[in-house]
């Protein structure tokens, strides 16, 4: 009889996409034709990516009016769907098909140009492309650029779940134009500000500080103060990153309040409640939550809830847009699905107060009362 043994194969780590992301400001207005003006004999082809919305922005004209059908020269320009609906696994093939019937060979580079659905989109679809072509972004959000362009999370939304397919794929080089900024809808701005907010409460006692004095200047979009807020959190979500790429520790913090957010998104319909607005919400629950189980002080937790409903964002218990009974039971229901759960329990991001981050694994029955 001949002896088997068990054996394990090793490999080396893997860091797809690249090892290292450059990341660039520009404070002029954002001029992208002269930006991607084609490099004399560089024979890298592009496939900039963009949505119907950001195509039709006053600064993007001058680049977009440059392909025709699509294409200038070798370079080709993709406008998808504008927001969450569009976060599709169709968007993706369609960015891997118009490669693929394009020549594009993997040395060839993918373009994310919009917010947090095109770079999410891109960056899937260039980790895809021949097992994966590199991938930079231009935020135009501010939701993406300070939080969704950085750290190598890509995917798209799944039958109604949020972000259920993806990879972790890290940009070459993410370019911020901090002006798009200007563009933006009321509901767009004060989205991004909530991701932002949550990057004060996680490591930022003086950004803390700017959202508790300066509600005025940050709504009224002041320049200083809004290059200020992407420098801070750009550079606190990077270092981060930079000590936990996958996930597995401290990067989990970044998903305060989403939790909730996440299941108020699905609960709503996709698209209906803004992913920062969601997350708002969600954050002044998992503040609420922390008091509860005695975690934080009650006076942590009603200064969030202050600065929350400073920028308007919801605090009630029962979210203002669900509507129905039982909403929530439905909601836990929908938090059970969280793919970070590892247990019957809910796995939530409590703090202990500013910058005291940690993670829980908690009952239904102690969840319930904050949401009633
Ligand atoms: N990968 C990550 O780490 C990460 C982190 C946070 C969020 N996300 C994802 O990001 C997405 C949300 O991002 P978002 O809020 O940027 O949404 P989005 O990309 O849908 O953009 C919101 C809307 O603003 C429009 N828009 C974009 N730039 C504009 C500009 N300068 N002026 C006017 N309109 C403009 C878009 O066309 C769209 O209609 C979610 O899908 C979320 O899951 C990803």
């Amino acid at each position: 009889m001949e002896n088997y043994s068990n054996f394990n194969i090793t490999y080396p780590s893997v860091h797809p996409g690249t090892d290292v992301t450059q990341i660039e400001f520009h404070t002029e207005t954002p001029d992208l034709r002269q930006f991607f003006l084609p490099e004399e004999n560089n024979p890298q082809k592009r496939c900039f990516v963009t949505d119907a919305t950001v195509a039709t922005l006053p600064y993007m004209q001058t680049f977009v009016s440059q392909f025709d059908d699509g294409r200038c020269g070798s370079d080709l320009l993709i406008i998808l769907g504008s927001g969450e609906p569009y976060k599709t696994i169709e968007s993706v093939l369609s960015i891997v098909e118009t490669a693929l019937e394009n020549g594009f060979s993997r040395n060839d580079l993918f373009v994310g140009i919009g917010g947090g659905v095109i770079c999410d989109l891109t960056g899937f679809a260039a980790s895809l492309y021949k097992r994966g072509a590199a991938v930079q972004f231009v935020p135009t959000t501010l939701l993406s650029m300070v939080d969704a362009s950085i750290g190598g999370k890509t995917g798209c939304d799944f039958k109604s779940y949020k972000n259920m397919i993806g990879s972790f794929f890290p940009a070459q080089k993410i370019c911020y134009f901090p002006e798009f900024i200007s563009t933006l809808s009321e509901a767009q701005f004060r989205s991004g500000l909530a991701e932002a907010f949550k990057t004060a409460l996680l490591y930022d006692a003086e950004l803390y500080d700017m959202f508790r004095t300066k509600s005025s200047q940050i709504l009224s979009r002041e320049p200083e103060t809004i290059c200020t807020i992407i420098q801070k959190c750009s550079k606190a979500k990077a270092e981060v990153v930079e000590k936990d790429f996958t996930e597995k520790n401290i990067r989990k913090h970044l998903n305060l309040g989403h939790t909730f957010g996440h299941a108020l998104e699905t609960l709503a319909g996709l698209g209906t409640v803004t992913h920062g607005d969601a997350v708002a919400w969600g954050i002044g629950r998992a503040v609420s939550l922390s008091a509860k189980l005695d975690f934080c002080k009650e006076s942590y937790k009603d200064e969030v809830l202050h600065i929350l409903s400073l920028y308007g964002w919801d605090i009630n218990p029962v979210p203002k847009i669900a509507s129905g009974g039982g909403i929530s039971e439905r909601l836990i229901q929908i938090m059970h699905k969280d793919k970070k759960n590892k247990s019957d329990k809910i796995s939530i991001v409590l703090q202990r107060g500013l910058t005291d981050t940690f993670t829980q694994e908690v009952e239904d029955g102690d969840i319930l009362p904050i949401l009633r």
